[in-house]
């Protein structure tokens, strides 16, 4: 009997254009193949060391919990929440999008008493009606995301975290879609929470979710009346396998993963941060112009539009589907759809880590443009 076909030998590179994962850079995957070692091996140890180092650099934080949780950006939430709330915490969600909703799932299932403050989708959280409500009433967790993916809007998480912080609430910041993209300034924003995820503008594949945790928020993880309702994400047990003289095993970490988010941070840092968030605008200033020259609409006012997620209007008589296909079969491009009531009406042009580069930029318009021609010659 012969073996079936490899299927991964059929694969072939496609310029990942849609809300992660972006496109891995040589370097990664390199760093993705280097010989796996031991998890307690002195030398992974170092590596460890050097990845909660380069990740404080990138968060912008000093907080000495700071490490990658296993597991994609929803573990980071998860991890976030399950570990701070006790029942009958009250939260308040800042929601804006599909990541706000989730959020208030994962907190709802702790049975925190949670609340959500909605905006409309493609709109900012309003920080004056955040101020009412944290006026009217107290929390203990205020969580917010900063950049939506589900709509490309960025909310102002710094001007949110003034109003938050004299009330005495925690205050939870996902990343997952900014870090890497846009300043993400923990200690400045006075977040005492956040998380991230590997496969956005980090540019590694999906797996890995970085996390910190502030002294007030370590403190009430510590305070705790009862045991973390998690085993795996129980950041009590998880610190004593990432801190310390004698290192506790916890899990087996994903090592080969962990080389590939080491070199996906020191690419950041070697290429400097204010050079990566320009490269981030730039891209998406050419994208936005020349979608323009095509007629084609944002969905999100310009100060508020994030760079990495462009909400893309479709236009009239566009089947956006049949769009999306024609890219990827004929071009090899992703972009991404809209998600519930945005579904059919945009699509969503990502400009994460690696990909966001000019030469891609062309390409994704010379794309566009072509299907969107073929599209109406065929009607
Ligand atoms: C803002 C935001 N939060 C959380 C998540 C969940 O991350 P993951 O899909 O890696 O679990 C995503 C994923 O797109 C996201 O964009």
């Amino acid at each position: 009997m012969t073996a079936a076909a490899n299927r991964l030998d059929e694969l072939r590179e496609v310029l990942l254009m849609g809300p992660g994962p972006s496109c891995v850079p040589p370097a990664v995957y390199h760093a993705l193949a280097r010989p796996t070692i031991g998890h307690l091996d002195p030398r992974f140890l170092t590596i460890m060391e050097d990845i909660k180092a380069l990740l404080r650099q990138v968060m912008g934080t000093a907080n000495s919990l700071t490490l990658p949780v296993s597991g994609t950006g929803s573990a980071g939430m998860e991890t976030s929440f399950v570990n701070l709330i006790e029942g009958g915490d009250r939260v308040l969600i800042l929601s804006n999008g599909v990541f706000g909703q989730r959020m208030a799932d994962v907190a709802g299932r702790l049975r925190a008493e949670v609340e959500a403050l909605e905006f409309p989708w493609g709109t900012p959280v309003v920080p004056e009606a955040v101020r009412e409500r944290l006026a009217a009433k107290e929390y203990d967790i205020v969580a917010v995301v900063h950049a939506e993916t589900s709509t490309g809007v960025r909310n102002p998480v710094a001007e949110i975290g003034e109003l938050v912080r004299p009330t005495g609430a925690l205050y939870l910041v996902d990343t997952v879609t900014s870090l890497g993209g846009i300043p993400v300034t923990m200690d400045a924003w006075g977040a005492d929470v956040m998380y991230s995820g590997t496969q956005k503008c980090l540019s590694c594949p999906p797996g890995l979710s970085p996390v910190s945790f502030s002294p007030r928020a370590v403190a009430k993880l510590q305070a705790r009346a009862a045991k973390v309702p998690n085993w795996y994400l129980d950041l009590t047990m998880i610190i004593k396998y990432w801190e310390g003289a004698s290192r506790v095993y916890h899990h087996t970490a994903p090592i080969n993963m962990l080389y590939g988010l080491y070199q996906a941070l020191r690419s950041i840092v070697d290429e400097g941060l204010e050079q990566v968030f320009t490269r981030h605008r730039q891209g998406h200033e050419q994208l936005v112009a020349g979608l323009a020259e095509m007629g084609i609409d944002m969905l999100v006012d310009a100060p508020f539009r994030l760079p990495m997620l462009n909400a893309v209007k479709v236009p009239d008589g566009i089947q956006e589907a049949a769009v999306r296909k024609t890219l990827l079969e004929q071009y090899d491009i992703e972009i991404g759809a809209g998600l519930g009531p945005l579904a059919g009406r945009i699509w969503r042009i990502g400009l994460m880590g690696h990909t966001a580069r000019p030469e891609n930029v062309t390409r994704v318009l010379d794309a566009l443009r072509a299907a969107l021609k073929q599209q109406r010659a065929a009607d």
